[in-house]
């Protein structure tokens, strides 16, 4: 045994509480933690001990316990820092707790040291129940040492492990690059560092590593990776923070299937390593087009079907104002069928409703299977098919009953599910539809929560039209590389131009984004001009790049997954920030420290900066 100090009165901890079992029956221990409970029950005094592997409960005996030691245990209350030495003891058959790890054994201490005292803390730090956020986050050390976020802090350092022993496994170097350094390419507004030595000159916080990877590739490094942080000033969400962290990867003389098989692979390791999952390779993959098709976005949830059908061939001699019109104007009738939607009270159709025009629907054509009708039915059972006068619908009695039978069979309906239908241009349908999608799997319960979906979004499209600034925009970034096959669309239909672009996308939370970059001058000018990025502005951005790109530059390409998302969907939390120690609101503030916060006008004067704002609040 170590001498005793006052740091270590006992000598050293010779184990973590949680790990206590039967086994250890008649040992001597030293144990040291927070008092997560205490129980009187005159003249047996039981104490739960916790330390960040689990607890144990601690048993002083007015009888047996020697009197000082059992004076100074009466004295502790919840989150009391102290140690004990004492003997293992198993426990009465009876009192034995099943839902504990260590409820078979009890500590009987012989000696006891409080460290140090603790105030009643402002919220329980026992169990899971609704906490106002704010106040968790103001007191952020203190909801970290609750053991549901023990375990998700301690399950993002074994992930980060994982991920570094894979790449490293693969031949994959770490490269650190500067976090002081120049406006990225990613398009979110930056964060801005002013410069002492340069008045009225700035850093610009890196938005992601992408320039410096690449470089490194020109560098010859040929396989990079780094576990980095990255700063965006945008909108906050559940899924975002203003600084988060990247899984950055890139890697030389590889085509897309190259980065998406070393993905997979990285995350089946992980999965593997941390939870004990096999996840099934290949992921599926879908086209940009097919996701947008079939779910109506480019983040589909695959853990349920509920898929879009398009309709709109059905409709081209229709005398249906509402879907003829559309169908002329060379737009899309798409439709959902929801399983047991009759069901639905005339409110709940109508709030469907409100829901697909909130995402810029025109409206929404219902309609209820009857008895007797349904895919299966068919025409000439029905004698030309359902009566749409007696059908429970808002459309149907615009339709004939041949219409209603060919819809009914696209559909796949079956008597009893409502079916869903939204006519408008393309990307509308598909917002409104996709969005019903995700709204009505909640409501009916179709997402099995213990599924993990996986599934590659690959051939992006190039370029998006930016209606505000009238001209085309990178969908990734303008470093990425158009696909090979649609290279002579690039003057003629720059909207159809697909890139070499991919997302990884986990029950409907877009992981990570990559894709093969362009390593040729004669290529990138051109994309440069069709973004309508000049030479000057593109010598002044990224002037260092182009003229690395004329040393011998290799072709490349890579990714980056999130990984606070991925902690976040692996803990199967709702939001990053109960995955990252110290995150800040959705109002980006650090409640704890008070950031951001004003500074000392000697600072300013030193950086040669005015504050031209009225105060925060001043208003
Ligand atoms: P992208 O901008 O798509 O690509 O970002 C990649 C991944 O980073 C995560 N992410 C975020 N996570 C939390 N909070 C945020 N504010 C935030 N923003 C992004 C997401 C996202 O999928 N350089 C390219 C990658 C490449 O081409 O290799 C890039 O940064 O999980
Ligand atoms: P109306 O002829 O305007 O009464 O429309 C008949 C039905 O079609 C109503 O249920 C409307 O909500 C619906 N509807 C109107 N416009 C659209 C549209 N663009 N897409 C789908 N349904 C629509």
């Amino acid at each position: 045994m170590t001498r005793a100090t006052t740091n270590q009165p006992f000598g050293r901890r010779t184990h973590y509480c949680g790990t206590l079992r039967v086994e250890h029956d008649g040992q001597e221990v030293v144990l040291a933690g927070w008092v997560a409970r205490t129980r009187d029950h005159g003249g047996l005094l039981f104490v739960d001990l916790r330390d960040r592997s689990g607890r144990v409960q601690l048993v002083f005996s007015a009888d047996q316990t020697a009197a000082g030691v059992y004076d100074l245990a009466k004295q502790l209350k919840s989150e009391y820092v102290i140690t004990v030495r004492g003997r293992v003891r198993r426990r009465d058959p009876a009192m034995v707790n099943p839902n504990l790890p260590t409820g078979e054994i009890e500590v009987w201490p012989e000696a006891l040291h409080i460290y140090n005292p603790s105030k009643t803390p402002p919220f329980s730090l026992e169990d899971d129940v609704d906490l106002d956020e704010s106040v968790r986050l103001r007191y952020r050390y203190l909801d970290l040492r609750r053991p549901s976020m023990q375990e998700a802090i301690m399950l993002r350092h074994r992930v980060t492990k994982a991920v570094r022993d894979f790449y490293d496994s693969r031949g994959y170097i770490e490269i650190e690059t500067p976090f002081l350094t120049r406006s990225t390419p990613e398009g979110a507004r930056d964060y801005l560092v002013p410069s002492r030595l340069y008045p009225g000159s700035f850093y610009a916080l890196p938005q992601s590593p992408q320039l410096f990877k690449q470089l490194l590739m020109v560098s010859g490094f040929d396989k990079y990776f780094q576990i980095v942080r990255c700063f965006r000033d945008e909108d906050l969400r559940a899924d975002r923070q203003p600084e988060f962290t990247q899984i950055d990867v890139e890697r030389s003389f590889v085509d897309v299937d190259d980065i998406i098989q070393d993905t997979e692979d990285m995350l089946v390791h992980v999965y593997r390593q941390v939870l004990g999952v096999e996840l099934p390779q290949p992921f599926p993959r879908l086209t940009y087009r097919e996701a947008m098709e079939r779910y109506g976005t480019d983040k589909p949830d695959l853990r349920y079907g509920l898929e879009l059908v398009t309709v709109t061939d059905l409709f081209t001699q229709t005398e249906f104002k509402v879907f003829r019109s559309v169908a002329d104007a060379g737009g899309r009738i798409a439709g959902l069928r929801v399983p047991g939607g009759g069901k639905f009270s005339r409110k709940e159709i109508d709030d469907l409703t409100q829901e697909a025009t909130s995402r810029g629907a025109r409206g929404l054509a219902w309609l209820i299977v009857p008895e007797g009708a349904g895919a299966g039915a068919g025409a000439a059972a029905a004698g030309g098919g359902p009566d749409p006068a007696s059908m429970r619908s808002s459309f149907a009695r615009f339709l004939t009953p041949a219409e209603i039978t060919a819809l009914l069979e696209r559909m796949e309906a079956e008597p009893g599910d409502l079916l869903l239908f939204v006519a408008d241009q393309p990307p509308v349908v598909a917002a409104a539809l996709g969005y019903l999608r995700t709204v009505l799997a909640e409501r009916l319960g179709l997402i099995d929560e213990s599924r993990d979906a996986f599934v590659w979004i690959t051939e992006f499209p190039m370029f998006e039209w930016d209606e505000e600034a009238g001209r085309w925009a990178a969908v990734h970034h303008p470093f990425t590389s158009p696909m090979d096959e649609d290279l002579h669309l690039l003057d003629t239909d720059p909207g159809a131009v697909r890139a070499k672009a991919y997302d990884i996308v986990l029950n409907g939370v877009e992981l990570g984004s990559g894709s093969i970059r362009i390593h040729r001058r004669d290529v990138q000018e051109r994309i440069f001009a069709m973004l309508s990025i000049d030479r000057e502005e593109a010598q002044r951005r990224f002037g260092f790049l182009l003229e690395a790109f004329e040393y011998g530059t290799p072709p490349h390409g890579g990714i980056a997954p999130g990984l606070d998302r991925l902690v976040m969907m692996m803990a199967r939390r709702a939001s990053i920030r109960d995955v990252i120690a110290f995150p800040k609101t959705n109002r980006a503030q650090d409640l704890m420290t008070g950031a951001p916060a004003e500074v000392d006008s000697r600072q300013l004067a030193e950086l040669h900066i005015a504050v031209a704002a009225p105060k925060p609040g001043a208003r």
